[in-house]
């Protein structure tokens, strides 16, 4: 694996399998009375420019538990690139800590700390994607359906970060993505093409339409997200207009597999992208998504700071 973890395209189908292997092994671990102190002494420094719940507590959860240390250091502290720029920040911060894990906004923010750091660099989510998130769904595909090759994931909404990630690790693993957006929110162009070569290396279908019941006919999974993104505040009415025929209810469910799982990155905006009859009825997998993203990330630090 290289020194960062910056976005899922960067990781071989034999290093995703690895992280996800070691995911779950930690997992059974914790679960069964409590994890080694495999990082003990490690120290990381985590850089928010946005807000955060689970990927704030899910780190420092993580890093505890190995036996390491998490700093939290919000916005108005670091003021990336505007009190300081942002290669300073990096020089100066990876003498301090073992690793680097950031929330930003442009993601060539994450880039140029990776470029400057000493140390490894995390993207806790950019504009361009999220994969800590691909990562930790990816782990909950695996557990409740068994298998990830040949399974069919319905994407229904926006085009964004979080499907980016998806992608990319989807199309690494062998599993199918047909997604369904309004149209002009399409994932961006470069993102496609590296998601279509993927598939293609590893005889895995991206479809990408509109048409929400078509995607998820015969879906094992179903993924949904927020119609606007933190950063995209501006859209927000714009959006609200176009989005509501995604909508993950239960009428939409009903065409998929009667064991589908329904995912979501959460934060959730209930009543929008998601009924509350979905997020909380029988389909829905939302808190195993959750707690995922502790035990996944557990896995990145333990390969990055510890050569697992
Ligand atoms: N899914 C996710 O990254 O949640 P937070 O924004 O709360 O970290
Ligand atoms: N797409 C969302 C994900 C939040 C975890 C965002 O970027 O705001």
């Amino acid at each position: 694996m290289n020194k960062d973890l910056l976005s899922l395209a960067e990781l071989t189908a034999d290093e995703l399998w690895h992280l996800l292997n070691v995911a779950q092994e930690l997992k059974d671990e914790w679960k069964g009375g409590g994890n080694q102190p495999i990082l003990m002494g490690k120290t990381l420094g985590m850089i928010f420019q946005k807000p955060s719940l689970r990927t704030r507590v899910s780190f420092e959860m993580a890093m505890h538990q190995l036996g390491g240390h998490a700093m939290y250091l919000s916005p108005e502290e670091i003021q990336l690139g505007r009190r300081e720029s942002v290669p300073d920040v990096a020089r100066v911060l990876s003498r301090f800590v073992d690793c680097i894990m950031a929330r930003v906004f442009s993601h060539k923010d994450v880039q140029t700390l990776a470029e400057y750091s000493q140390v490894p660099v995390i993207n806790g989510l950019s504009d361009h994607s999220h994969p800590c998130q691909g990562l930790g769904d990816l782990l909950t595909m695996m557990e409740h359906k068994g298998n990830l090759r040949g399974l069919k994931l319905a994407w229904c909404g926006d085009g964004n970060n979080v499907l980016t990630s998806l992608l990319f690790g989807a199309a690494r693993l062998g599993i199918d993505v047909a997604v369904a957006t309004p149209i002009g929110f399409e994932p961006p162009s470069d993102v496609l093409e590296v998601a279509f070569r993927f598939a293609q290396e590893n005889s895995s279908e991206i479809d990408i339409g509109h048409n929400p019941n078509d995607a998820v006919r015969d879906a094992d999974v179903i993924y949904t997200d927020v119609w606007t993104s933190m950063g995209q505040e501006a859209e927000k009415e714009q959006r609200l207009r176009l989005f509501p025929p995604y909508q993950v209810n239960s009428t939409l469910i009903a065409n998929a597999k009667p064991d589908v799982i329904v995912m979501h990155c959460l934060p959730a905006h209930r009543g929008e992208e998601i009924t509350d009859e979905v997020a909380d009825g029988p389909n829905s997998v939302l808190w195993d998504q959750a707690e995922n993203r502790m035990h996944a990330q557990k896995a990145v630090l333990a390969v990055l700071l510890a050569n697992k």
